[in-house]
């Protein structure tokens, strides 16, 4: 049997430098005349051990990390092809405790099988969620997700089901399933890592939906800085579509449902909804006034689900598993998984999907390992810019919708990026305005006018001119934006820089200030 060596071709493995090792590798087997099959799967979510080589052995898998180039010579010399010594050794994956204390759901895939192949995708389970959906009416399907408890993962943590149940209801002859891929916010990478590590399970959630609302089209919005996923959800498509999975007949059932990839420019607000829906229809991205909802009147004004990447790539293992199994990971009213991104200034970065609960503490200390650097935490960003920058004080914070939201806080997209004691909180506040003036769409004026005049005042802060009067200012800025703006790009840069604020005052301070308190 000829053996097989996983070389993972995901774009954070790529960036590390897994084509080298893939080709260093080619180039060892074919001088030793060895046998040996490279498949670039995608990552298993443990940047830090980037790029990890696995061999298929007869005692399971064994991994190997981080891989240079250089070391393929003495891999190759050490038996690497049955799971020899060496010192990069990690041994069977699924037990270096980072993946171990994982519940891989959605992710359950990515990291094991050839992103490319249907085979081995039906063999680990693929398609058992679609079989089982043509064969149900699409209010059962849409009960199956409303029971399962599935929010939305791009951010506002909407009730997936309901949101279908909205489209299901219109009577109109063409309703389309817009899957969100834009992946704006800081820190993040689930998307993309699903989308190049197991596409098929977004192209099957996608078709789920399909059925379940009646939509016979879907899209695919991806930012131009994807290429890669851009490359592998095309291809993926193209197989699917050969397969029947896709076309006039989803799986020989009288369901049609096809999908395309629209590529935007990358402008943060549209992966804003209806932003992203102007920009499909190849508009400028700006937000639309809200109603109508994009499930009464979305793309080119027809009934539309807008979903993100992982709430639709959860939807298989729903209808596979069943509602309550998904239902019983996680706490409160955050039932099932979440894909967490750790980044930033941390030893272990990487994705971590667990059921909801976890406190902050446990992801950034125990999971994450602390910082890169070694020195204390300050201070992390939990849900991309727009989110709050929480203190030590908060790590006992369980991750959990309303939790956060309780603390000041959102979940966002599950990125968080972890910042050393050396961060500066008032450049972080300042960062947050000015990053909300430039991604501003312009629709309204707090947003449009209010993150310049914020970036002005908080300049004014870190030059001393009456902090007092200025810190107050900017309070009363943060609120007008907070409820005065059209979406939550306005709406929620107060987060971040009332969190800096609340939380590390003495950072707004003028440094002769607090050198004189010390
Ligand atoms: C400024 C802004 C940027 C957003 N960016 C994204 C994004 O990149 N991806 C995403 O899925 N949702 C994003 N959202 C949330 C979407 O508007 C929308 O809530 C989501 O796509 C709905 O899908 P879900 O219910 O599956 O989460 C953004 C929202 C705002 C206000
Ligand atoms: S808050 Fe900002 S991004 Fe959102 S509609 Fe208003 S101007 Fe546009």
């Amino acid at each position: 049997m000829t053996a097989r060596i996983f070389v993972p071709g995901d774009s954070g493995a790529l960036a590390l430098g897994a084509d080298k090792v893939a080709r260093a590798l080619a180039d060892g087997l074919a001088e030793r005349g060895l046998d040996a099959e490279i498949v670039r799967n995608g990552s298993r979510g443990l940047y830090w051990l980037e790029p990890m080589v696995e061999v298929e052995t007869e005692r399971g898998r064994i991994a190997y990390g981080p891989v240079a180039p250089a070391d393929v010579p003495a891999l190759l010399a050490g038996d690497l092809l049955a799971g020899g010594d060496h010192a990069l050794r990690l041994g069977d994956p699924e037990e270096i405790p980072f993946l171990k204390r994982q519940s891989r759901l959605t992710f359950a895939r990515c990291g094991i099988t050839d992103p490319l192949s249907l085979d081995d995708y039906r063999a680990h389970g693929g398609l058992a969620g679609l079989e089982k959906a043509v064969a149900m009416t699409p209010a059962a399907i849409v009960d199956q997700v409303t029971e399962s408890g599935l929010r939305g993962r791009g951010g506002a943590g909407f009730p997936t089901g309901i949101k279908w149940k909205t489209v299901l209801a219109t009577t109109d002859a063409r309703k389309y399933i817009v899957c969100n891929a834009d992946e704006g916010d800081s820190g993040t990478f689930a998307d993309r890592m699903i989308m190049e590590g197991d596409p098929f399970v977004l192209i099957e959630g996608m078709a789920i939906a399909g059925i379940a609302t009646g939509a016979t089209k879907g899209y695919v919005y991806l930012r131009s800085e994807y290429p890669h996923a851009i490359r592998v959800m095309d291809a993926a498509i193209a197989i699917a579509r050969t397969a029947g999975i896709l076309g006039a007949s989803v799986l020989g059932s009288p369901n049609a449902f096809d999908i395309e990839v629209r590529v935007g420019a990358g402008a943060y607000v549209c992966g804003e909804e209806t932003s992203l829906l102007e920009s499909l229809e190849g508009k400028r991205g700006q937000v639309r006034a809200k109603p109508p909802l994009p499930a009464h009147k979305g793309l080119f004004g027809r009934p539309t689900v807008v979903n993100n990447v992982i709430s639709l790539a959860s939807v298989p293992v729903i209808m596979d598993k069943g509602a309550a199994f998904y239902r019983d990971f996680g706490m409160g009213r955050s039932r099932g998984t979440i894909p967490i991104q750790i980044a930033g200034n941390v030893r272990h970065g990487g994705l971590f999907e667990a059921g909801f609960g976890l406190t902050l503490g446990e992801i950034v200390d125990e999971i994450g390992g602390g910082t890169a650097t070694g020195r204390p935490v300050k201070a992390v960003q939990v849900g991309g810019p727009l989110g709050a920058y929480f203190p030590r004080a908060l790590f006992d914070t369980p991750f959990d919708y309303e939790a956060f939201a309780a603390k000041d806080g959102l979940i966002g997209h599950a990125g968080i990026v972890v910042f050393d004691d050396t961060a500066d909180m008032l450049k972080q506040a300042r960062f947050a305005m000015e990053f909300c003036a430039v991604e501003s769409c312009g629709k309204c004026t707090p947003c449009r006018i209010g993150s310049v005049r914020g970036v002005e005042v908080i300049d004014k802060i870190a030059a001393g001119e009456a902090p007092d009067t200025q810190i107050a200012l900017v309070s009363d800025l943060c609120n007008t934006m907070k409820f005065g703006s059209l979406c939550a790009l306005g709406g929620f840069t107060p987060y971040p820089v009332m969190s800096a604020l609340t939380h590390f005052p003495e950072d707004f301070r003028p440094r002769a200030m607090n050198e004189a308190a010390e």
